[in-house]
Parts: C-alpha cells; sequence; structure tokens
C-alpha cells in the first residue's frame, strides 16, 4: 500500500469485529511503534498490551464505555516514561558502546543533562507526552500499512487505569490506542482546507 492510502484510508474505528490479530501482525505493529522517532532519542513511552478479555470490560466504563475497549483485539495503553535521566543513561552506554569518541558523548551529555536536568514534574511528563503522540501516530499509520484498523482514543481516566493495571507511577497513561479488525463503516473524511492551515 503507498502511503498516501495508508493515510486516506485509515480511520477512528469505533466498532471492532472482535477477531484477534495474530502475532505476528501485532509484533510487526509494536516493532513500527518501537522504531518512532523521539527527541535525543530518549523514547519515553512505554506501552501496555491490554489482551484479556477480562481487563479490557474492566477498563471499559474508565474509558466513557467506548465499545472500542471491548471489541478490539488489542487495547494499547500508551503511556509516558517520566523516567528521563534513566532513559539518557542508556543512550549515553550505547552511544559508547558503539564506539562514538568519549569527546563526542561527553559534549552529548552535557546537552541532553542539560536539557532535562532543570525539567519540573510536570515539565518531564510534558516532553514524554508529546514524544508518546509521535509513537502513536505510528501505531495508527502503520496498523493500516499490516491491514489492520485502529482507533486512537483520549477519552479515558488516566488514574484510574493506572490503578486497575498495577501501573509503577513514572508510567503515565497519556493515550489509548485499540487495534484490530473494524466492523463499522468510515465516516467520509473532513479536513480543513489547504489554506487554512499552511501560511
Ligand atoms: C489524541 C486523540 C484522541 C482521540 N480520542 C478519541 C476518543 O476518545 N474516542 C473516539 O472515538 N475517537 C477519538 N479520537 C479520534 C478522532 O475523533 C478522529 O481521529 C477524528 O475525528 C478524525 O477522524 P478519522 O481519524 O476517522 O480520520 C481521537 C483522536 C486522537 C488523535
Amino acid at each position: 500500500m503507498e502511503f498516501k492510502e495508508i493515510v486516506m484510508q485509515r480511520y477512528a474505528t469505533r466498532e471492532f469485529d472482535g477477531r484477534m490479530v495474530e502475532e505476528p501482525k501485532l509484533f510487526a505493529l509494536l516493532d513500527l511503534i518501537r522504531y518512532s522517532p523521539s527527541a535525543f532519542n530518549l523514547q519515553p513511552w512505554k506501552v501496555k498490551v491490554v489482551t484479556a478479555a477480562k481487563i479490557k470490560a474492566l477498563l471499559r466504563p474508565f474509558a466513557h464505555d467506548q465499545p472500542q475497549i471491548t471489541t478490539c483485539s488489542h487495547l494499547l495503553v500508551f503511556c509516558a516514561n517520566t523516567e528521563l535521566e534513566r532513559l539518557a543513561d542508556k543512550v549515553l552506554e550505547v552511544m559508547d558502546l558503539t564506539g562514538m569518541p568519549e569527546d563526542d558523548i561527553r559534549r552529548y551529555e552535557a546537552m541532553i543533562r542539560g536539557y532535562i536536568g532543570p525539567m519540573s514534574p510536570e515539565q518531564r511528563l510534558g516532553f514524554a507526552r508529546e514524544q508518546v503522540h509521535i509513537a502513536l501516530a505510528n501505531a495508527l499509520n502503520g496498523a493500516k500499512s499490516l491491514g489492520l484498523d485502529s482507533c486512537p482514543m483520549g477519552g479515558f481516566e488516566p488514574a484510574a487505569f493506572a490503578e486497575a493495571l498495577f501501573l509503577p507511577e513514572e508510567y503515565v497513561p497519556v493515550v489509548l490506542c485499540a487495534i484490530g479488525y473494524g466492523a463499522d463503516t468510515p465516516h467520509p473524511k473532513w479536513r480543513l482546507p489547504r489554506e487554512e492551515i499552511f501560511f
């Protein structure tokens, strides 16, 4: 499928047919998410993959009772990973392993730590949140590229999800992505005209 077709055919799926996504396809999708770009390559995301029908049913009331939650195959709970220092450590470690000159690593370290070091907890969360939405975009278009449908969902209670899924406090639910096979008919796409967006 051409990328243009993927973009035009993807739609927010409000009802899935309940079929499970085959494991190889699921892993292919998870890899497309994993390879998303992020600032400083920090990858400040964690994605909880919810498969069990019982857990999906438990979560649905905390997402305005949206049917996508229980009809989808897999529910991806995209979380911001606010442990930026630990992620920075990993990035620097990999740079070292790949044989990057020490001076370059130290320069990068000063830049990265200078950027994230002074951040307040709210700023850390805001920073991670922004990156999570880039991974979400990969998930949505990536799903279509694999013949799957998806629905991004911001309408849910993050605190209730965190509690129900026993998430550690450094992982903050940001957005959901239901994936599976659509059972509804997409609405015609409406978007603002070019001249209202680009200036
Ligand atoms: C961050 C985000 C949150 C969204 N939250 C919801 C949601 O909670 N429930 C829902 O049905 N659709 C949700 N949507 C889907 C949008 O309504 C949908 O993408 C938009 O109307 C454009 O339609 P299309 O995706 O079918 O082209 C969300 C989309 C995004 C990007």
